[in-house]
């Protein structure tokens, strides 16, 4: 890794320490869950941003105040980073709350709790080329290099919260029951409606047809990057530059076409399958 000093590692996975402290995980640690908490967890550049823009509509009315007057992160804030000590404890209930972290390093009151939990994955080979952008851009996070090096280094989980397969598999099979719902970015892509629904549905609540046809618009890409809340331009250029990639980039499935050469393809797709082995998910993108 190019510097290591731009990551903190906390219990052997890498964190950025411009978003990440000692302290914000602390307070993780000591948390203290509500029943009525609602969790997004995905591994990064699954889908984070749009479940903070999705949540806050759906548990109030298909209200879109909080989405077009508070910026993501304090809106739907990440458990682990350090915005969360800070604007956490004020929110009102019930919390929409994001995170990246595993399951087995959540703390122990989200164990005892009855809070529920939305895992949004994504088809890694379009996580690891937005990823790829997001390094150019963000200059908290390391050079990725070329893309072909940049791979090596997911694969071998030598990025942000370590390996894709590891998180994926160490949220599945768990005893959590119906507190968890599983859902792909691909999903959402083809039917984000039918996707709020079965979310709605999840959460025991309900939206007449016209407030969900409002969220569902306000949260297509085209409105998500104009909306200055949750298209990072409010952050300064020498953290993000939007000159080099827009953090709203693509927004597509299958950009990984353009980045993958064949024998790339092979390489990834064995290495991904391998891990997998004996896991029993599966998922749309594994027959393409
Ligand atoms: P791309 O870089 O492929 O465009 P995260 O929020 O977890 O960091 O994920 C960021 C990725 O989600 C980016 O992918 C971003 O464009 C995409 N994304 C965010 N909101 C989206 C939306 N409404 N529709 C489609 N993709 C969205």
């Amino acid at each position: 890794m190019a510097d290591t000093g731009l990551y903190l590692n906390y219990q052997g996975l890498l964190m950025p320490r411009l978003t990440h402290s000692e302290e914000s995980l602390k307070y993780l640690e000591k948390f203290t869950f509500k029943d009525d908490d609602i969790f997004a967890v995905t591994y990064p550049k699954s889908g984070t941003t749009w479940m903070q823009e999705i949540l806050p509509p759906l548990l109030n009315g298909g209200d879109l105040n909080a989405v077009q007057t508070i910026p993501n992160w304090d809106r739907v804030p990440w458990l682990e980073e350090t915005r969360a000590p800070l604007v956490l404890d004020k929110i009102p209930s019930p919390r929409a709350i994001v995170s990246h972290m595993p399951y087995h390093l959540m703390p122990q009151t989200f164990f005892n709790s009855k809070a529920k939990v939305i895992y949004v994955t994504r088809n890694p080979k379009d996580v690891l080329v937005s990823s790829f952008h997001f390094h150019k851009m963000a200059s908290f996070l390391d050079d990725p290099g070329t893309f072909e090096e940049f791979t090596d280094r997911f694969l071998a989980g030598n990025v942000i919260f370590g390996k894709w397969t590891d998180h994926v598999k160490c949220w599945r099979n768990l005893d959590l029951g119906d507190r968890i719902l599983y859902i792909t970015y691909e999903e959402m892509l083809q039917d984000l409606r039918g996707v709020l629904e079965q979310i709605l549905t999840f959460l025991g609540r309900q939206l007449s047809g016209d407030a969900l046809d409002r969220v569902v618009d306000h949260c297509t890409f085209k409105n998500m990057k104009t909306n200055t809340m949750s298209n990072y331009s409010l952050v300064p250029e020498g953290i993000m530059d939007c000159n080099k990639s827009s953090f709203l980039r693509k927004g597509v499935a299958g950009d990984w076409k353009n980045y993958f050469s064949p024998e790339l393809d092979i390489k990834f797709t064995a290495a991904i399958q391998e891990e997998m082995k004996g896991s029993n998910i599966k998922f749309p993108w594994d027959e393409e």
